[in-house]
């Protein structure tokens, strides 16, 4: 059932269990991203599936965002629902919320599951390259670069068998306000880098990362958790950047099993 918070952050609540696990998605996408991971751990678990700021139905965005006020409004969600230590789970952008969000409040969360993200901030090449993205959407590209961004996002297999899925997400984030995805791109821009704090934290931390994922790569992430000290990396066959929806029984697995261990 679609939710609000105080400040204007929609969610769906799935479940009711004491355990919870917080879902954050990525950059073009919203709470529909995690879809298929609800019905398997809704039994036991409470899911609990925010819209970030610009997002879904979260649309009281001025185009004015940090990866500070996507954290702020993330704190507020867990701490309104008084959750009780969470797991704090995020896919690419929503893996750097996740990491920012527990890097400010490490004692409020219990592990972190970390999809097809990265623990650096932006290089100059990325910063430009953002740049382009938000010249592209003021003049009325959205639907190009939302394209261009979800034919990379997801590999050859997703695309070839889910080809109503794969237009159902661009369509998704063409029709949204250009404000979102603009606000997302300078956030992003702007964001700390949190490898220090994944490699001192205490948290279990699993990682999971699509084969051919191409924006951020298993070598990459490889070495983004070659010295978590409670962290562990699977890479998942067959599947790009959005592997928890391209392949979601394989995820689940995952999931369940990290979950049964850190609860
Ligand atoms: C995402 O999937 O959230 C984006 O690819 C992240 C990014 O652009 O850095």
């Amino acid at each position: 059932m679609d939710k609000v918070t105080p400040n204007g952050i929609h969610f769906q609540n799935f479940g009711s269990g004491e355990q919870a696990v917080v879902f954050i998605h990525g950059f073009i996408f919203d709470s529909e991203l995690w879809l298929r991971q609800i019905p398997p751990l809704e039994d036991k678990y409470r899911v609990v599936v925010p819209d970030l700021r610009g997002f879904g139905a979260s649309t009281d965005c001025d185009g004015m965002v940090t990866l500070e006020s996507y954290a702020d409004d993330i704190l507020e969600l867990v701490k309104e629902l008084k959750l009780e230590k969470p797991v704090l789970a995020g896919l690419s952008m929503g893996g750097y919320v996740t990491l920012r969000v527990a890097e400010r409040e490490p004692n409020l969360f219990r592990g972190l599951m970390l999809f097809d993200t990265r623990a650096t901030a932006d290089s100059n090449e990325a910063k430009i390259k953002r740049a382009a993205g938000i010249r592209i959407i003021k003049g009325g590209g959205l639907r190009t670069y939302t394209a261009a961004l979800m034919d990379s996002i997801f590999y050859d297999t997703f695309k070839k068998n889910e080809p109503e899925e794969f237009q159902a997400f661009i369509d998704r984030g063409a029709s949204l306000k250009p404000e979102g995805p603009i606000g997302a791109l300078l956030a992003m821009m702007g964001r700390t880098d949190t490898s220090a704090f994944l490699e001192r934290t205490d948290l279990p931390v699993m990682a999971v990362c699509g084969e051919h994922d191409a924006l951020t790569p298993p070598a990459e992430m490889t070495e983004m958790m070659k010295n978590v000290k409670n962290g562990e990396l699977h890479i998942i066959p067959d599947a790009g950047h959005g592997a928890p929806f391209e392949k979601p029984e394989e995820c689940n697995a995952l999931i369940n099993d990290f979950l049964s261990r850190v609860f």
